[in-house]
């Protein structure tokens, strides 16, 4: 049953600046809802009037709850999630876990977000890692058939896959290379920036090792703010990030320390307990619009927008592949990036713009050096992306 049009003003009703702008910006940072807000400013306001100790203290059942409504958003228990400052923040600690020795491979994909793979060849000069990437399909997208032929080859000791890429509409398929992984033993991490609160995501049917997002984009949380899932098997096999402090490990004799048995091994002790309570009323917000409905709306606007968008000339649609996001993209030949972005912005149009160095193998092989992104959300309406391409025509003509 998709959403009714009562719950879709509710929605909005809860998001005011959706009255003010078109917000397709939601793969950037969506807008937040009231409840979200107000999160955040209530433990503000008693961090003000108690201290900040106290006020942890105060609301730590609370607190709990954070780790609760992650657990219930991926399928696993609390004990195997973390909070972190950013989606790369909760990547890079992941990354820095796994026992790599010199000449191990990392297999990933060409269409993997820009700092994983920046990450990836620093970790590679540092510690003397190879660094390989899976052929795409002809529709686009990682071939699973090429992840496992490499596999095969180069036995890496880790797998990394960004399930929604940033700079284009595709998909991966994350549990079929999931199913590929766990059959060949290599560890797995998956990059969920993008399709958290976006998509559903169980991190049994993915069998990942590792999965780590955001708050601030389709979960509609503040900025500032991510996530970590360690699967049992990773915290079993005593994988523990560098480096570690007094919150992650425990100093048990002057010349040893133990980590955390759990997930927390992976945070820090000092972190921002109102975005976390914010990140927490986020989740459950999107967990109880539902994150199937919030799907099928989402996806369901950025096929129309795409299709609006093909009909109107000077435009090119460059999403490629067999499933689709909620994030569509546009390259208009022969025109200035920047000129149109700042127009749209005067019209009231929210979007983002990805240039080369965000995308370098996806736009080689497209041929182009920008591409304009608008990604609309479950609070979107059909009106806006009518409004848009309306907008976008004009801009154009
Ligand atoms: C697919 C993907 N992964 C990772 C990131 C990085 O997220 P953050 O800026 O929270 O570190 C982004 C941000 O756009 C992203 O789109």
């Amino acid at each position: 049953m998709p959403f009714t049009p009562e719950q879709i003003e509710s929605f909005r009703q809860d998001t005011p600046g959706s009255a003010r702008r078109l917000h397709f910006n939601n793969a950037g940072a969506a807008l937040m809802p009231r409840p979200v807000l107000e999160a955040i400013q209530r433990h503000l306001a008693l961090e003000m009037e108690m201290g900040g100790y106290e006020a942890a203290a105060f609301a730590r059942r609370e607190i709990g709850g954070f780790y609760q409504a992650l657990a219930r958003l991926l399928n696993t228990g609390p004990a195997n999630i973390a909070f972190a400052g950013s989606a790369t923040d909760a990547f890079n600690r992941a990354l820095s876990a796994i026992p790599f020795k010199p000449g191990d491979c990392i297999l990933t994909t060409r269409d993997d977000y820009v700092s994983n793979q920046i990450a990836f060849m620093q970790a590679g000069q540092r510690f003397g890692l190879r660094f390989i990437r899976a052929a795409c399909l002809p529709e686009g997208g990682a071939d699973p058939g090429s992840v496992e032929q490499l596999i095969r080859q180069h036995r890496p000791r880790l797998v990394a896959v960004t399930h929604m890429p940033t700079n284009s509409g595709l998909v991966q398929p994350v549990e079929e290379i999931g199913r590929i992984c766990s059959l060949h033993g290599c560890l797995y991490l998956v990059d969920a920036c993008q399709s958290a609160g976006q998509a559903p995501l169980d991190v049994q049917a993915i069998g990942c090792d590792f999965l780590t997002a955001t708050f601030r984009k389709f979960l509609r949380g503040p900025r500032g703010a991510g996530f970590l899932y360690a699967s049992p098997r990773a915290l079993e096999m005593g994988m523990e990030p560098l480096f570690l402090d007094l919150h992650s490990a425990e100093w048990t004799a002057s010349d040893a320390y133990r980590p955390q048995p759990g997930a927390s091994r992976f945070e820090l002790w000092e972190r921002s307990y109102a975005l976390m309570l914010g990140s927490k009323v986020a989740t459950e917000y999107a967990l109880q619009a539902g994150i199937e409905k919030i799907q099928a709306r989402a996806t369901s606007l950025a096929a129309n927008l795409r299709r609006q968008l093909a009909d109107i000339p000077g435009l090119h649609v460059l999403d490629r592949g067999s499933r689709l996001s909620a994030i569509a993209t546009v390259h208009c030949p022969g025109r200035k990036p920047l000129p149109l972005k700042a127009a749209l912005e005067a019209r009231g149009v929210n979007s983002s713009l990805s240039t080369l160095n965000v995308a370098r193998l996806d736009f080689d092989e497209k041929g182009v050096d920008w591409a304009l992104r608008f990604s609309p959300h479950y609070y979107n309406t059909g009106a806006e992306v009518e409004q848009l391409a309306q907008i976008m025509r004009e801009l154009l003509r």
